[in-house]
């Protein structure tokens, strides 16, 4: 059989958070591989995502994983083989529904949870990042018990500077006025390009050895710490920033404030800055299997690369803003950020902003950094914006 017909010859692959940070590059990869692609979607206000993934050959269908009825015909009327789900972290537990609409239909080859992130039966963040782990795990004992085929997606980092209170740090650029480095700086993470998250994703997904494993991504190349981070982009840069040193106890305050989700983020810091929790484990479970040793011959895009994709935003920023204000500023990574206000739900805030509505005492840098307006353009618009409206939609402290 050629490719192409094998390709044909496969089940649909339904996709649920396709709209979302992670799906969206799961949903592209699953695309580019022309497999049928299936797309769940609770609401349309994404617009731009969707007709965009459309344009590619992706079938809407309309429905929430909260519906086991609606579901189930779905799983039947599309023959789906394969379910990925990257919903966000309040909707974990809707995955309860569709375990069992999934286990219902019994037609299901492969589901691949929301996961992610780090290996959860393994992490041990402090509060409020346990609480997602704990929905995470129980997410994983109902495939288990329900004995639906799964892999488990632990990808650690995303390939961009790990913001402490940011939930999507690949949406912002890396930091243009000072550095928050997290202890001393050496505890390695691994950082994955989206793209790579979401291509190695679907290559797992009809693979015989990652039936019922754990695949991890820990690609060598890509293994930094918070200091050789701060120098490759300081190398982009083409000079220095300000290093400050952001304690273990900060990153405890920052959690313990119960911002949510903030907090969640500064508990998954200090677990992987503080704690190491991607580096201090052997894969040595019968169910790891690392993404490298299986794809030996697939390229990984590197940090360095990643962060040459920032540098030219920041060049494709600099002609906008200098649009914008009718030619009275011209922005450069070292003069201070004309301020926009955007009011879009989708923009992702800005640290500098966070910082200074979490604390009055926190010095404001005029110099925020530049975030990415999701619904203004799928990937080259970009919005210098002090972050505070996006804040007031997306924030909750108890
Ligand atoms: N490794 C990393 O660096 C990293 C970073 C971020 C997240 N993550 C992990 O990746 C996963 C996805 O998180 P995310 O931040 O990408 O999420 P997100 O941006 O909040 O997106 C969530 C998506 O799920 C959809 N959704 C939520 N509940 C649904 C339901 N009941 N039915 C149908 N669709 C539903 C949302 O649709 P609407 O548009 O309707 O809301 C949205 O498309 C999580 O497990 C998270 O922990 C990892």
């Amino acid at each position: 059989m050629t490719v192409a017909a094998e390709v044909a010859a496969v089940g649909g692959t339904m996709i649920v958070g396709s709209t979302g940070f992670i799906g969206r590059f799961v949903a592209e990869a699953c695309l580019d591989s022309g497999r049928p692609t299936f797309l769940l979607v609770r609401s349309f206000h994404h617009s731009a995502t969707l007709s965009s993934l459309r344009h590619k050959g992706a079938l809407l269908i309309p429905g929430s994983i909260n519906d086991q009825d609606l579901m189930e015909k779905v799983l039947r009327d599309h023959k789906i083989e394969v379910v990925i789900s990257a919903v966000g972290g309040e909707s974990i537990l809707d995955q309860l529904v569709l375990i069992h609409a999934i286990k219902s239909v019994g037609t299901v080859k492969r589901f691949l949870p929301s996961e992610f992130g780090h290996d959860i039966d393994r992490a041990d963040p402090v509060e409020p990042g346990l609480a997602m782990y704990k929905e995470k795990r129980m997410v994983r004992r109902a495939i288990e018990e329900a004995g639906i085929p799964y892999t488990y997606i632990c990808c650690n980092s995303i390939a961009a500077w790990p913001y402490h209170d940011n939930t999507h740090p690949a949406d912002v650029i890396p930091p243009l006025d000072r550095f928050h480095i997290y202890g001393d700086g050496s505890v390695k993470a691994y950082f994955v390009a989206g793209n790579d998250i979401g291509k190695f994703t679907i290559k797992s997904i009809d693979d015989d050895r990652t039936v019922n494993k754990s695949v991890h991504f820990q690609p060598k190349c890509n293994l930094l710490n918070m200091n050789e981070l701060a120098s490759l982009w300081e190398k982009k840069l083409g000079h220095t920033l300000p290093r400050v040193t952001i304690t273990e106890d900060d990153l405890l305050a920052a959690a313990e404030k119960m911002c949510i989700p903030e907090s969640i983020v500064a508990s998954f810091t200090h677990d992987i800055f503080i704690k190491g929790c991607q580096i201090n484990y052997a894969l040595d479970k019968p169910t790891d299997v690392e993404v490298m040793s299986l794809y030996p011959d697939a390229s990984f895009r590197t940090i360095d690369e990643c962060f040459d994709d920032f540098l030219a935003k920041i060049s494709v920023a600099s002609v906008v803003v200098d649009k914008r204000a009718s030619g009275d500023a011209i922005f450069s990574p070292n003069a201070p950020t004309v301020v926009d206000k955007v009011t879009t739900k989708d923009t992702i805030f800005s640290p500098v902003a966070v910082d200074k509505r979490a604390n009055e005492d926190t010095n404001f840098s005029p110099n925020a950094p530049i975030v990415v307006d999701k619904a203004a353009a799928e990937d080259t618009i970009f919005s210098p914006n002090n972050g505070t409206e996006a804040l007031a939609i997306t924030t909750t402290c108890s």
